[in-house]
């Protein structure tokens, strides 16, 4: 087995085989030696460490939080609340207050959409977004918009799959409330330049939130250097456990943030004719709440502190680019997208066969790709392609498993001809 580059050999000398050695921090990979798993953009794996953690805390430290006077109920508020602390430093916020639990990228989406940008939207304002987006956020913020008969504006793509930047002075104006873009697009892998959006928006004070669920596994979004506003990411895009993510509020818009989902837990005072709420973050965690998938969220976050990231993710840009020019030089394939930097995620479709063939011909060599729109249907209509087959890599892919797709392609191509 051979990797991409030589900057991961150098970086690993030491260790005889770095890309077994991280493998094997996958159990996925015990029981399916020979998967190549090409989704990333849809879900990571799972790290054994998160695994385990999960499992310890459901076995032995198991209890509810924020209700409990007893041991095992304190100590589990405790390690939740670490958790807080934990996305707090790896984000580089201004403190473990900044940070909200949510359901995962979507949900911290409808949280923002529903309970801070509904209150300050009035009719005849707008708000942007780029013709890129996931589903999960772009529908919460174009139904935000009916309702509340503001405009959404859409930054345009330019024929190579970047954003057309050089739009967005003329989108923004004293009307513009909110703006909202993907760091990594999950369907082309086009790298936004996102401290330029939050630049631009910052000149006319309109606040940007940020949706990294593609890119916080291996980009540093320290809030300190890049000043966004509101973050999101999920726990099982960073290794981390399903039905868990976080949303990042900057101080000076907590006390804006209104719950959208009510229950217990989130109340300073309850009367038969109101409720004081408590604050941001604690507002969102209505309900007994996900917590060992918070805990499990924290021991994704120590696994990717434990990682030296940099080697890491300049190696899967390498790996990206040179899947991206092996495959647009098999004939009948077509690349989407040539953006200025690409990374992880590739959309492609072959003349002549539907997507869903091509991933299913790849199953058959063990080859793990999605096909259809990616959840981005306003982005594939601007493309005028109905579906893609999209391959996705992370930290344990490797150029043997390009091999292994180009081969397959290639027999795909030969087996339709
Ligand atoms: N958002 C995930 C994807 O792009 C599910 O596949």
């Amino acid at each position: 087995m051979f990797l991409c580059s030589q900057l991961i050999l150098n970086h690993f000398k030491a260790n005889q085989n770095p890309l077994n050695k991280i493998k094997s921090d996958f159990p996925i990979f015990d029981s399916y030696p020979d998967l190549v798993y090409l989704d990333n953009a849809a879900t990571t794996q799972r790290a054994r460490s998160v695994v385990g953690r999960i499992g310890t805390f459901l076995s032995e430290e198991n209890a509810n939080i924020h209700r409990g006077v007893y041991d095992l109920s304190t100590k589990a508020t405790s390690a939740y609340e670490e958790v807080r602390k934990k996305v707090a430093d790896f984000l580089k916020a201004p403190s473990s207050e900044c940070i909200g639990f949510t359901s995962g990228t979507t949900d911290s989406a409808n949280t923002i959409a529903k309970g801070y940008l509904k209150g300050q939207l009035k009719e005849g304002d707008n708000l942007v977004i780029s013709i890129a987006e996931h589903h999960g956020n772009f529908i919460p913020w174009q139904q935000l918009a009916k309702e509340k008969k503001a405009e959404l504006r859409i930054i345009p793509l330019m024929n190579n799959g970047d954003l057309e930047l050089s739009r967005l002075p003329k989108l923004i104006d004293s009307n513009t409330k909110f703006v909202s873009v993907q760091h990594i697009s999950n369907t082309l892998g086009t790298l936004h330049d996102i401290e330029h959006i939050i630049e631009i928006s910052h000149q006319h004070n309109v606040p940007v939130m940020i949706d990294a669920a593609q890119s916080a596994a291996l980009y540093f979004l320290d809030w300190d250097r890049i000043d966004y506003d509101f973050l999101a990411f999920s726990g099982h895009k960073v290794f981390g456990p399903f039905g868990v993510g976080i949303v990042f509020v900057a101080p000076k818009y907590q006390e804006q943030v209104k719950p959208y989902k009510l229950g217990g837990g989130i109340i300073r005072d309850v009367q038969v004719d109101d409720t004081i709420f408590s604050r941001f973050p604690y507002v969102l965690d209505a309900g007994t709440p996900n917590i060992s998938g918070v805990i499990g969220l924290g021991a994704a976050i120590d696994y990717l502190v434990s990682l030296d990231r940099t080697p890491l993710r300049k190696a899967q840009e390498e790996l990206i680019n040179s899947a991206a020019d092996r495959l647009s030089g098999i004939q009948r394939v077509k690349v989407l997208g040539n953006p200025k930097r690409r990374s992880s995620i590739i959309s492609f479709t072959v003349d002549g066969i539907h997507p869903h063939e091509i991933a299913s011909f790849l199953n058959q060599d063990n080859i793990a790709v999605r096909a259809g729109m990616h959840c981005t249907q306003p982005l594939l209509d601007h493309l005028k392609t109905p579906a893609t087959a999209r391959l996705s890599t992370s930290i344990y892919n490797s150029v043997e498993d390009i091999d292994k797709l180009i081969d397959s392609i290639n027999g795909l191509i030969k087996f339709w001809s």
